[in-house]
């Protein structure tokens, strides 16, 4: 049996993260409703939901990035407002946006220490290229990121090798308790996308950080996560542990849901199958 959305599931001494009927209207457009969600400590939720559900609307609220109109954010059990993305950042959060904030222009060493350079004393705070590039060195190693030179401008690397820069970059913040990602895997090739994958998992695994992540293809989102939240038209409509629900499930469930929003616009018989067909061979998007 299809598991049901448990809005008020219990309070779990382990989640890192907890918000709490959160709503946000952008002027007459409602696009979160009283949506619940939790994140237990090294953990990886994956949020689907089609185009325009409010996902990164929910990303950007977790990152201190959008105010929300109402509900409550708990960290580690604790109410906390979160009034910009340097407080969220002070909260242990950190984000990887589909446009990734790296600079093309620099090295992978200098984008890895990018607003955290490592500054010696004196007069002119000489950035100390010499420690970032050792430091930037093992970090990718740690993180089994293959990357041939950290002295290329990261313009030069492929989409994958930028998108494990940006991440290495992210989890290289002090505290970083929560990595929130989304569609990193979007227009990424098959190779990019095992590196990515591998070093999320690796990343959980070793050091427990919690990660909430956005993508479309459920193969992937099956591969990498621990539990799935579906967001439709800004509500939380399931909320499932990967143990409770298959993919060929979850695929029938947002069928059925498509099916019934278009019914709601068509008569039955007009609806084509075309629309809603497998949403595993939908493309990314922002
Ligand atoms: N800054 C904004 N101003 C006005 N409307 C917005 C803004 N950001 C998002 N929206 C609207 O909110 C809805 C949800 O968007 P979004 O959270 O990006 O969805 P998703 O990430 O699930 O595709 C969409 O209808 C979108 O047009
Ligand atoms: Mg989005």
């Amino acid at each position: 049996m299809m598991p049901r959305a448990e809005v008020n599931d219990r309070s779990d001494v382990e989640d890192v993260l907890r918000i709490e009927e959160i709503s946000m209207s952008f002027g007459a457009v409602t696009v979160l409703r009283n949506v619940d969600l939790h994140l237990r400590r090294g953990e990886i939720l994956g949020l689907v939901g089609d185009n325009g559900a409010g996902k990164s609307t929910l990303v950007k609220i977790i990152t201190g990035y959008h105010k929300p109109d109402g509900g409550r954010v708990y960290i580690d059990g604790e109410e906390t407002r979160l009034r910009s993305v340097q407080d969220a950042r002070a909260h242990g959060i950190e984000t990887v946006f589909q446009d990734l904030a790296l600079v093309d222009e620099l090295s992978v060493f200098h984008n890895l220490f990018l607003n955290r350079e490592h500054t010696g004393g004196g007069w002119f705070k000489l950035l100390r290229n010499k420690s970032m590039r050792a430091a930037a060195r093992r970090c990718l190693d740690e993180m089994a990121v293959d990357i041939p030179s950290i002295d290329v401008p990261v313009a030069k690397l492929s989409g994958g090798q930028r998108q494990a820069i940006a991440v290495a970059r992210a989890t290289r913040q002090k505290d970083i308790k929560i990595l929130l990602l989304d569609e990193p895997l979007a227009a990424m090739g098959a190779k990019e996308t095992a590196l990515i994958i591998n070093l999320i998992k690796g990343l959980c695994r070793n050091t427990g950080i919690s990660v909430i992540i956005i993508d479309h293809n459920y193969t992937h989102l099956f591969d990498i996560c621990d539990r799935i939240n579906v967001i439709q038209q800004g509500q939380v409509t399931l909320n499932a542990d990967l143990s409770e629900i298959s993919i060929e499930e979850l695929i029938e469930l947002m069928v059925q849901k498509r099916r019934r929003e278009l019914s709601k616009y068509m008569p039955r018989a007009q609806v084509p199958a075309e629309t809603v067909v497998n949403p595993q061979t939908k493309g990314g998007s922002r």
